[in-house]
């Protein structure tokens, strides 16, 4: 069988198939964080639709680490119920299922909130950003704690997998670049104290849950004397010895302006997933305006990565997958409801 459509073992989970949906907000949460009916559709007609790994959206760990007012979040025990119930339907239509657990540190837009970060640097004067607070350690610990007991109720929730939030700009990202951290205490400084926090969280998580954990990482940020890819080699090895077992590889996300930006043409940043699975072995999503079977195809065989993620292209198309199996020719494949349709 071809390779996209066979099956992928993740530690103890296994896939149908390749094909992921990667984590995008909906901004369609209640202001008390729990999913509504939008979600059992949204998430639903992506497994009906034969994707082998959802991965829910950025979901708070604290109500100030939210994106919007209108993010999910599992900062309460009260939330686990409906994560439950969404697994449960996953699970019933063949998907397995991932949440990103995440804190938006100072890029949080919510209302009621101040936004923290590793130092007091805004990330826009457009927008309606503000000033963050500049974390002390006592109150690190803190987020530190949030993240394990989300990691947990994720568990209890049903989940299969779990994956941390560290790219794009957020708070564990602010934490890695040297340009928004400028901290000179053990998580500030050296490229091994600002990679301490993610370190510690995904440790403590692992030991924890026992659960895969995958982490989503921005390779670069695109800006001058900021985090590289050989950053992202270091520490994608120092999470492998830990028991991370796969990385989910963006980029960008971190400033406003980003000058060394590439093109967004297709695959611009999967690059980066060869690089470090070839650097150092660890499995890896690959995602970033890939949209054809053919590239999806060629991405595997190439052993630029082990998995593919498809975000806007799952938004425009949950069915993406049925027509893969279509174009491939595995027709025993087919959702049976929908097999007249293909
Ligand atoms: C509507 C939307 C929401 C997103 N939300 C998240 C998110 O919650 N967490 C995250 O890590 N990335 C998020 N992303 C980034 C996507 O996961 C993905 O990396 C990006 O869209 C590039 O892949 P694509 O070209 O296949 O869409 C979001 C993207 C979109 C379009």
């Amino acid at each position: 069988m071809n390779q996209l459509l066979s099956p992928y073992q993740l530690n103890s989970i296994r896939l149908k198939n390749r094909v992921v949906m990667p984590p995008m907000c909906m901004y369609k949460a209640n202001e008390d964080g729990q999913l509504r009916d939008f979600h059992f559709c949204h998430y639903g007609a992506r497994a009906i639709g034969g994707v082998g790994l959802i991965i829910t959206e950025a979901t708070a760990i604290e109500a100030r680490g939210r994106i919007s007012d209108n993010d999910l979040g599992l900062w309460d025990d009260t939330q686990i119920e409906g994560h439950q119930k969404l697994n449960n339907l996953l699970h019933s239509f063949g998907s397995k299922t991932a949440i990103q657990l995440a804190h938006a540190g100072r890029k949080s837009l919510c209302k009621a909130s101040s936004p923290v970060a590793p130092s007091a640097l805004l990330f826009s004067e457009t927008g309606g950003f503000k000033v963050p607070h500049a974390l002390h350690v006592s109150e690190i610990e803190s987020i530190k704690e949030a993240f394990i007991t989300a990691a947990q109720r994720a568990q209890k929730a049903g989940y299969d997998a779990l994956e941390l939030h560290a790219a794009h700009g957020y708070l564990l990202y602010e934490f890695l670049s040297p340009l928004t951290n400028q901290r000179n205490d053990l998580y500030g400084g050296s490229l091994k104290n600002r990679c301490a926090l993610v370190i510690e969280i995904c440790y403590a998580i692992i030991q924890t849950t026992q659960m895969p954990l995958i982490v989503r990482l921005s390779a670069d940020e695109w800006i001058e004397g900021g985090w590289t890819i050989n950053d992202s080699i270091y520490l994608s090895a120092e999470l492998q010895k830990i028991g991370v077992s796969m990385m989910h590889i963006s980029a960008g996300g971190n400033h406003e302006k980003q000058p060394l930006m590439p093109a967004l043409t297709s695959l611009y940043q999967t690059e980066y997933a060869r690089a470090i699975k070839k650097a150092i072995g660890i499995p890896t999503i690959a995602v970033g305006l890939i949209t054809t079977t053919q590239e999806a195809k060629m991405l595997l065989e190439e052993e630029v990565c082990d998995l593919i993620a498809l975000g806007r292209e799952l938004l425009r198309n949950p069915n993406w997958v049925q027509f893969a199996i279509k174009e491939i020719g595995e027709r025993a494949l087919l959702e049976t409801s929908y097999a007249r349709a293909f």
